[in-house]
């Protein structure tokens, strides 16, 4: 099939990318034309394991990236997979979703081509119906158009196996055939598809994304609790994990979830419940566990050490999560603030997300490794687990004290005392 793209993202080009692996025509439309030519030169501006191995081997033959709307004319199917970031209120900007459906419209103006317009972004419940299809069909001009909503499960990191190995395929449409059309473009992928309307596939994807932080803040509340019990929450979880209905994944006790995924659509959830008169008051909580889940480490190092004024303290780990440059919503951003915001002097350091973070706090001091922090440091706290944490035994050594807090199950030394274990 040809498959237009719209969004060079890391779900744009992770789908792109995998379409042209099970065989299809794709062409990416991206905004920056030098994201645009990154592609088309067969390398990836952003890291995903497995991404640029994919696109070495199609670009210039059937994956192709450019500025223009052109594609989508001799397109079956354009995927939207712009960005939908938060707006002030929490609820999702939607700008940009509604700025490709009227250029997918254009493109599709005065064209014969059966076609299918997919939304892939992630969008509230209601955004499909009620924003993508009448901006497309008044640009297009015609009504012989067909609409479905496919949402993307993609951890960042892990996007190309996710998408090549997915727990399941949501395809909601609007009619029967245009989810027909959307499901041959995922034939050779052995998953499940589920089949739905517009509005319950956008829903599928928001509760997905709010269960998973949901047992995130459960494990968290949960290993509070444990903490002042003197038991270990991983025990714990484990033992409740065992019990198929739950599953042992995403009960990782810790400083909470970030990510450009979680917090935002959980919010926009809440704020889509609230303008519908709800009262969301579990998600709400979800958020609020979250939100102060970092904090505690602070808290934790005052009652060690006693007031943080003039003290050193290296914060080992920036981005949201191991494997990844990330720090959207990193929960290192909050406790670097409180850290300064009671006076201490912070050593950071981060194997790939230092460049990031030096823009969100770039009055303290980034060291080049984790030795070069934690000398003459008076605590250490590590907000993310990066796999060479795991090794620092004898580093630890050179701090002035040795009072280490972790904020991921990752350290193997002695003497560390975790936010929640
Ligand atoms: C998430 C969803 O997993 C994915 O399906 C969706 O499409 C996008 O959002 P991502 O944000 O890339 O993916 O990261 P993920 O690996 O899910 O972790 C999100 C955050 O939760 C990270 O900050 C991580 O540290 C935290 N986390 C995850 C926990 O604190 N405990 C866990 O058990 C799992």
């Amino acid at each position: 099939m040809r498959i237009a793209i719209v969004g060079g993202g890391y779900v744009g080009l992770v789908t792109g990318a995998c379409f042209a692996e099970l065989g299809h025509t794709v062409n990416i439309i991206e905004i920056d034309a030098k994201k645009a030519a990154t592609i088309n030169a067969g390398r990836a501006p952003i890291y995903e394991q497995g991404l640029d191995a994919i696109l070495k081997k199609y670009v210039g033959e059937r994956l192709n990236a450019g500025i223009d709307y052109a594609p989508v004319a001799d397109a079956d199917l354009s995927f939207v997979c712009v960005g939908t970031p938060p707006a002030a209120d929490g609820s999702a900007d939607l700008s940009m979703v509604a700025a490709a459906s009227r250029s997918i419209g254009e493109a599709l103006r005065d064209g014969e081509r059966p076609h299918t317009v997919v939304v892939k972004s992630t969008v509230p419940p209601g955004t499909t119906a009620g924003t993508v299809v009448p901006a497309v069909l008044e640009h297009a001009g015609r009504d012989d158009i067909g609409f479905a909503m496919n949402p993307e499960f993609l951890r960042e990191g892990r996007a190309v196996e996710d998408f090549l190995h997915p727990d399941r395929i949501v395809i909601g449409s609007r009619d029967g055939r245009s989810g027909d059309t959307v499901a041959a473009a995922y034939q050779g992928l052995a998953a499940p598809v589920v089949r739905c309307g517009l509005t319950a596939a956008e829903m599928i994807k928001y509760a997905s994304n709010a269960l998973l932080a949901t047992k995130i803040s459960f494990s968290n509340e949960v290993g509070n609790v444990c903490k002042r019990l003197g038991i270990d929450v991983y025990e714990v979880m484990e033992g409740v994990g065992m019990d198929h209905r739950v599953s042992p994944h995403f009960l990782a006790a810790g400083a909470g979830f970030g990510g450009s995924c979680f917090p935002k659509d959980v919010a926009a959830l809440v704020s889509l419940a609230e303008s519908l008169g709800e009262e969301p008051k579990l998600l709400q909580s979800v958020l609020d566990v979250n939100d102060r889940q970092p904090l505690r480490m602070v808290g934790l190092l005052e009652e060690r050490i006693g007031d943080l004024l003039g003290k050193r303290v290296a914060v080992l780990g920036l981005a949201f999560k191991g494997n990844t440059d990330d720090i959207r919503e990193s929960r290192a951003i909050p406790v670097i603030a409180e850290l300064l915001r009671r006076g201490a002097a912070v050593a950071a350091y981060d194997p790939l997300a230092a460049a990031p973070m030096r823009r969100v706090f770039p009055g303290i001091d980034y060291a080049a490794s984790a030795a070069d922090a934690l000398r003459g440091a008076d605590a250490c706290l590590v907000m993310t687990e990066w796999p060479e944490f795991s090794d620092l035994n004898g580093a630890f050594d050179l701090m002035n004290s040795r009072v280490i807090i972790e904020g991921r199950r990752i350290l193997t030394c002695d003497g560390k005392e975790g936010i929640c274990w």
